[in-house]
């Protein structure tokens, strides 16, 4: 069983190293355009085997997809990160376009595969992958409600003075700072969040979440990498080991929550056949007009690239 991690940048290696870790597969490819890249960080990863005691093999190549071929899953992190002063919708046109490129090489291979998007901006992504593609929605999905999601409850962790393993949390929404984090849908080990702590402080988290990509980007100059390689490599699990785990997944709506051809962060069941149901949450009218406000300002930057194709 081969999983291939396009692009061996910080997020790339991360995931490729976590699913070498949790032996999910018998081998990883890691593929770069830049010349050596993959094959170094594949080598160094694979030199860890030993010592952490697992035996999947991690292989890297240069632009060479022939290797990639018979991937069942495969995770798409090419692309320009963020830089400070720089939205995730600056990148749309670069990003587009190696998107793009990246998803024909990678279904000529691997035509069954499911793909999962982390490059940014995430959820337009997503639906270029989507778009270029032809695969069935179910099996084009993008990562960023798990790593959204583990940012809010390591927060609340750090409020409540508890474990995060406890905190059981859903956020829905685009992957941007109109993200939706849902404290009517938090739960410490089942006690509602709002029993634990105050609402200011529940409101300051929740807002922090929402630019908890941009604070880290402040911090290191370039976005993150453990929490979304980590968060990616989840989802590579629940598919190959058909958990069926529930997680917030950007997925193509025709429907849902009254929303329609877009890709937006909402709850997934995901498992062997990719994402298997959608669930659709009952919303109060106050989430609901946020989900709203975030899929129009998702709908505005998939205009962008719509607009970029017709040219
Ligand atoms: P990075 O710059 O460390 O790595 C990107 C890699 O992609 C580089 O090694 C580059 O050579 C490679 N690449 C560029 N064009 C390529 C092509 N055509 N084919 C193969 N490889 C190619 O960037 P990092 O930090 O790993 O981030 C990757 C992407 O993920 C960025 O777009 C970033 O914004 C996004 N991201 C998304 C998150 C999410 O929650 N969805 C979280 C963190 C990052
Ligand atoms: C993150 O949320 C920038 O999307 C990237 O860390």
């Amino acid at each position: 069983m081969k999983v291939t991690v396009v692009g061996a940048g910080n997020v790339g290696a991360t995931c490729a190293n976590v699913i070498a870790h949790k032996e999910l597969v018998t081998e990883v490819v890691l593929l770069d355009i830049k010349q050596g890249i993959s094959e170094g960080k594949a080598l160094d990863i694979w030199q860890t085997s030993g010592i952490n005691n697992y035996d999947t093999r991690v292989v890297g190549v240069t632009n060479d997809y022939s290797r990639t071929a018979g991937s069942e899953v495969v995770v798409i992190t090419s692309g320009l990160p963020r830089k400070p002063v720089m939205s995730r919708d600056d990148l749309i046109s670069t990003n587009a376009e190696i998107v793009k490129s990246v998803t024909e090489n990678v279904v000529k291979h691997s035509p069954d595969a499911i793909l999962i998007i982390v490059s940014n901006p995430l959820d337009v992504m997503s639906y270029c992958a989507y778009v270029n593609s032809k695969l069935p929605s179910t099996k084009v999905m993008g990562m960023a409600g798990i790593l959204d999601t583990a940012r809010y409850r390591a927060f609340l962790a750090d409020a409540i003075n508890c474990s995060p393993k406890d905190i059981n949390a859903m956020l829905l929404g685009g992957h941007g700072d109109t993200m939706v984090p849902l404290p009517r849908y938090t739960s410490v080990s089942g006690i509602p969040v709002d029993e634990l702590i105050d609402e200011a402080t529940l409101n300051a988290i929740v807002e922090r979440t929402k630019k908890g990509g941009g604070e880290l980007v402040s911090l290191m100059g370039t976005s993150a990498w453990y929490a979304p390689g980590a968060a990616a490599a989840q989802m590579v699990e629940s598919i190959l080991r058909d958990q069926k785990r529930i997680f917030p997944v950007c997925a193509w709506l025709q429907g849902e929550y009254g929303l329609k051809d877009i890709y937006l962060g909402v709850p997934v069941i995901l498992g062997r056949k990719g994402i298997e149901k959608i669930i659709e949450l009952k919303l109060n009218k106050d989430e609901m007009k946020l989900l709203t406000d975030s899929a129009k300002s998702v709908k505005e930057v998939m205009d962008v690239f719509d607009n970029l194709n017709k040219k």
